[in-house]
């Protein structure tokens, strides 16, 4: 794993810029995105360059269900939002959280990345080390599925809502297996309520109970932390 250190968010989001912007020159032309705080300091420099993704495809991580697409908690509006707008792609895939068939939703999304292979994933990181929506015990052979959110997940969200009530319960996420085929892993985290995740992720035993820990058993991983979320190591 290659680890970069910064100062604070905005060197990481230049950072993260820069890892992208190889990966497109070396000819990548599928890109595995997320949501949450922790990548919009990355996709705010994509926007402000001159990078051009118009022939290449998206598929995102993860999808609250019950949340249309028009939703401004929903993960759709927020990739349009803070990368799309800017930035868009030939093709762009994001799970549709309100299928009225989630389960065919389910097959439909593993056909979708296995028709799209990812070249560069990138990934926040839950403060129990959730990656995607894949919450602690979840299988590292996990591909797309239904999650029940956790309290402590449902409880970090909330911060989103106008009651913590509207907060959704379930999720749709890419599987471990999935994320772990990706070529090139961009994983960023910021703050000291990360702290602890990093240091199980990185240092920890390779553990369902720590999902980001596989990522030691990948080839290629670039880690960006401020100095808060690597203050553990
Ligand atoms: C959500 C997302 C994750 C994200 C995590 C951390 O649970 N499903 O993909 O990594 O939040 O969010 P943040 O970056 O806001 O800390």
């Amino acid at each position: 794993m290659k680890i970069i250190k910064v100062q604070d968010n905005l060197a990481g989001g230049q950072a993260g810029y820069q890892v992208f912007a190889d990966a497109l020159a070396s000819g990548a032309d599928t890109f595995g995105l997320a949501t949450g705080s922790t990548p919009i300091s990355i996709y705010d420099a994509i926007a402000a360059s001159d990078l051009d993704f118009s022939q290449a495809t998206s598929v995102n991580l993860d999808e609250y269900v019950g949340l249309a697409a028009d939703h401004d908690q929903s993960y759709h509006y927020f990739m349009q939002k803070h990368f799309f707008d800017a930035k868009p792609f030939a093709q762009s895939f994001v799970p549709a959280g309100d299928a009225q068939d989630i389960s065919a939703e389910l097959t439909h999304y593993d056909e979708v990345i296995a028709t799209h292979p990812v070249d560069l994933q990138i990934l926040g990181l839950g403060q129990n080390a959730h990656i995607g929506f894949n919450e602690p015990g979840t299988s590292f052979t996990s591909q797309t599925h239904l999650v029940d959110l956790t309290p402590s997940t449902i409880a970090a969200n909330a911060r989103f809502f106008a009651d913590a009530a509207e907060v959704p319960t379930q999720a749709i996420t890419m599987g471990i297996s999935q994320i772990m085929a990706a070529k090139q892993i961009l994983m960023v985290a910021y703050g000291a309520n990360k702290a602890h995740a990093v240091k199980a992720m990185l240092e920890g035993p390779v553990s369902e109970d720590v999902p980001a820990s596989i990522l030691q058993q990948h080839a290629n991983v670039v880690v960006i932390l401020d100095e808060a979320a690597a203050s553990l190591l």
